[in-house]
């Protein structure tokens, strides 16, 4: 399965801050926003992706994140001038995908949860289209899912006036090779812009659409107002000082992934101690740090 790193948009609820840098690029708490949906794709073992990104903005993040080689990734980049909808960087990605399943990750979204990684790599090879779903307390601004009680999905609907539940579909989508053509034939909508609710609904339609509730422990967070921003950066904080172990951190992804090894991992950390950074991935070679951390 190979990924797609959603990162253009205008940012325009968080202006000022997001005229002239990505939103992407801001941060949250320790490291760049995007350094967080990177790290749910390395977590899900996805090695090739693709980030997306407007014009304007791709050189700052191929300064960021090059070509991915120093993670044990392969990073291309796809641009996207205008912000037409999330579902058309399936049609940004169409070489890249090569017929085969995608990942897509929206780069304003954060997952933190225990088992996530391997859950999400459990869907590597999706039937159809396998999205996920997760409850929140004012559900009508995002897609909301209604499900009977074995969780088949009855309907999907985009920022309901009235939602049928509580449950909203998080900014990661999991499909199987059709999505190509599915977002190819997506007219745009009344907003202008391609939906991937509308690729969700055609999966619906098909009968191949899967929901899988994340559990209550996983967290969510979506960077995209000024609150939003804060709170995400509060949370990454309370938790990395408690714990010690860090949230969205590429590096250790991508060396609990297999795709690094421990020399690789002690020379990314030492360009990166005088932050403290560097003295985390440092700490991760100590066996009594691994022990207890899956
Ligand atoms: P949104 O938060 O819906 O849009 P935005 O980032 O442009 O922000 P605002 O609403 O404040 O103007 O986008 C969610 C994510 O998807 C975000 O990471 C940007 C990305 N995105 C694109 O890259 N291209 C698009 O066409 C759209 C709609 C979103």
């Amino acid at each position: 399965m190979r990924g797609i790193l959603l990162a253009g948009g205008t940012g325009s609820r968080l202006w000022p801050i997001t005229q002239a840098v990505s939103k992407q690029l801001m941060p949250v708490f320790d490291k760049p926003m995007i350094y967080y949906p990177l790290s749910t794709l390395v977590m899900a073992r996805i090695r090739e992706i693709m980030v997306i990104t407007t014009v304007e903005d791709q050189p700052q993040f191929q300064r960021l994140l090059g070509d991915g080689k120093q993670w044990g990734l392969s990073l291309t980049y796809g641009l996207q001038p205008r912000p037409e909808g999330i579902a058309q960087a399936f049609i940004i990605a169409r070489d890249f995908l090569a017929g085969g399943p995608a990942a897509l990750v929206l780069g304003d979204n954060i997952f933190h949860g225990v088992g996530l990684g391997q859950m999400l790599a459990g869907h590597n090879s999706p039937a159809g289209g396998q999205i996920f779903g997760h409850p929140v307390a004012d559900p009508s601004a995002y897609g909301v899912v209604d499900f009977d009680p074995s969780g088949r999905v009855l309907s999907i609907e985009e920022k309901p006036a009235r939602p049928k539940s509580r449950y909203v579909v998080p900014g990661l989508y999991f499909y199987n090779g059709d999505v190509v053509d599915i977002a190819g034939q997506l007219k745009p909508s009344d907003r202008g812009e391609l939906e991937i609710t509308d690729i969700n609904q055609e999966y619906l339609r098909r009968g191949t659409l899967n929901l899988t509730l994340l559990d209550r422990g996983t967290a969510w967070l979506d960077t995209g107002t000024f609150a939003g921003l804060v709170q995400a950066g509060e949370y990454v904080r309370v938790i990395e000082e408690r714990q010690g172990f860090k949230i969205g951190c590429v590096e250790e992804a991508a060396w609990r992934a297999g795709f690094l090894d421990d020399d690789e991992l002690y020379a990314l950390a030492g360009p990166l101690t005088r932050s403290g950074y560097g003295d985390y991935l440092l700490r991760l070679l100590d066996w009594k740090e691994t022990a207890y951390l899956r």
